[in-house]
């Protein structure tokens, strides 16, 4: 097997706004640990990273890691629906200068999970399009000289099964019309966002982020595999195929021109779930079935790697940026073994024609795992309880040795 990344081919790692900067109270995710105490731990001063983003760069920069993956808190530049905050602005434009000083390529994506508080019904609100329109506007106004490239929407699948479905997520309901909706808009706000940003920046690369789970039958059996597709279609097939058929979900309605709104595939990939009817403890459909075990309960399976990067390049072959791939764990030789199996399989999709451009680990820092809490360690470094200094592991070596050399090195 080759052993050589392409020379443009680029190494970097990701994080989020919420998980990172501390100090957010302006959105529905502070409201929903605070009155709903449904999160192990309050997200708090996370890495404090709003005022130590040299830090988190510095990181960067010590790793030898070309590029960064990161957030803007829509809810920081509108704290209400038509004010903009011009300090926020000016602060997020200080982190991308920096980053621009210090030639670390940008990849920013404009909601990562949360939404702003005075969306009242979320991703129901009949305005957010709107909003999301004007808030997409004007980074893309403001910031298009700073960044390289932009995906509106992280993951809205996960968004939506966790929000409408699992009850893990804001707004904790389990309700199947309001999912329907809820990505009805979602995918209505990926489109307006992409031409919003086209009209101030229209060489900017927009991209589409999906994380993909593959949904395996446990045994094979059929009631299995019948469910299996069934998740399949809701999880995948509901978020992806409308870049074919321009149909939005379920609703049949075409939205004409939607399959054109994607320049690159942003793909996060961390597991695949085995699916049985009756389930495992606590585990509702998905049950484990082998030892690769993560904190976060994750099972790895780097070989399924290759599998979904196929899926989407059958979908359209346009290029593919790993946008999240990590694993929580407090053993990092096991963090640097994930990373080099991820990585071959990587190499081999290459090999097989699939355009891949870039692999970005999740995450850069240790932060606030959502639900979660503090608990899982995804991090390429850790952060200092008291003083929030930032410890960097050697994992984080270990990747930008493979970013210097463009050698897939073994651990
Ligand atoms: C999300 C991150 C999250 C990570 C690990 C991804 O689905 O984009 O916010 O921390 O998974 O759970």
């Amino acid at each position: 097997m080759n052993i050589k990344f392409p020379d443009n081919f680029i190494f970097g790692a990701a994080t989020s706004s919420y998980q990172i900067e501390g100090n957010n109270f302006n959105c529905n995710w502070s409201d929903w640990e605070i009155k709903g105490k449904k999160t192990l731990e309050n997200c708090g001063k996370a890495c404090n990273s709003w005022d130590r983003f040299k830090d988190d760069i510095a990181l960067l920069k010590n790793f030898e890691l070309d590029a960064y993956r990161m957030s803007i808190e829509w809810s920081r530049i509108y704290p209400t629906p038509d004010k903009v905050d011009t300090e926020a602005l000016h602060h997020y434009s200080e982190i991308l200068e920096y980053l621009k000083e210090n030639k670390i390529k940008v990849f920013i994506t404009l909601q990562h999970h949360t939404l702003p508080k005075w969306l009242k019904q979320g991703w129901l609100d009949k305005n957010i399009e709107k909003h999301f329109h004007n808030y997409a506007s004007l980074i893309a106004k403001e910031f298009s000289c700073l960044i390289d490239t932009c995906m509106p929407i992280n993951e809205p699948a996960v968004n939506n099964a966790l929000g409408y479905f699992l009850k893990e997520f804001p707004p904790g309901t389990a309700n199947f019309i309001a999912a329907i909706k809820a990505a009805k808009n979602q995918l209505k706000c990926h489109y307006t966002a992409y031409h919003a940003i086209k009209e101030f920046s229209p060489e900017m690369p927009v991209g589409y982020n999906k994380q993909i789970i593959q949904f395996k039958p446990h045994k094979n059996s059929i009631v299995n595999k019948c469910l299996s597709y069934y998740y399949d279609c809701l999880f995948n097939k509901a978020f992806l195929n409308i870049f074919h058929n321009e149909k939005l979900p379920i609703l049949r309605t075409k939205i004409p021109g939607f399959s054109k709104t994607v320049d690159f595939w942003g793909l996060n990939y961390y597991t695949h779930k085995w699916i049985s009817l009756f389930g495992g403890k606590n585990k509702k459909f998905s049950i484990k079935e082998t030892s690769q075990m993560t904190q976060t309960g994750w099972e790895w399976n780097p070989e399924g790697l290759v599998e979904v990067l196929q899926r989407i390049h059958s979908l359209k072959n346009i290029p593919v940026y790993i946008t999240e791939n990590g694993i929580a764990t407090n053993d990092d030789n096991e963090r640097k073994k994930f990373i080099y199996q991820h990585l071959k399989s990587v190499l081999n999709s290459l090999e097989k024609g699939v355009d891949i451009r870039g692999y970005f680990y999740w995450s850069l820092i240790d932060n606030f795992e959502w639900n979660l809490g503090y608990k899982p360690k995804f991090g390429l470094a850790s952060i200092e309880a008291d003083t929030f200094d930032r410890i960097p592991k050697k994992s984080g070596f270990y990747l930008g040795k493979i970013a210097k050399s463009k050698k897939l090195i073994k651990p």
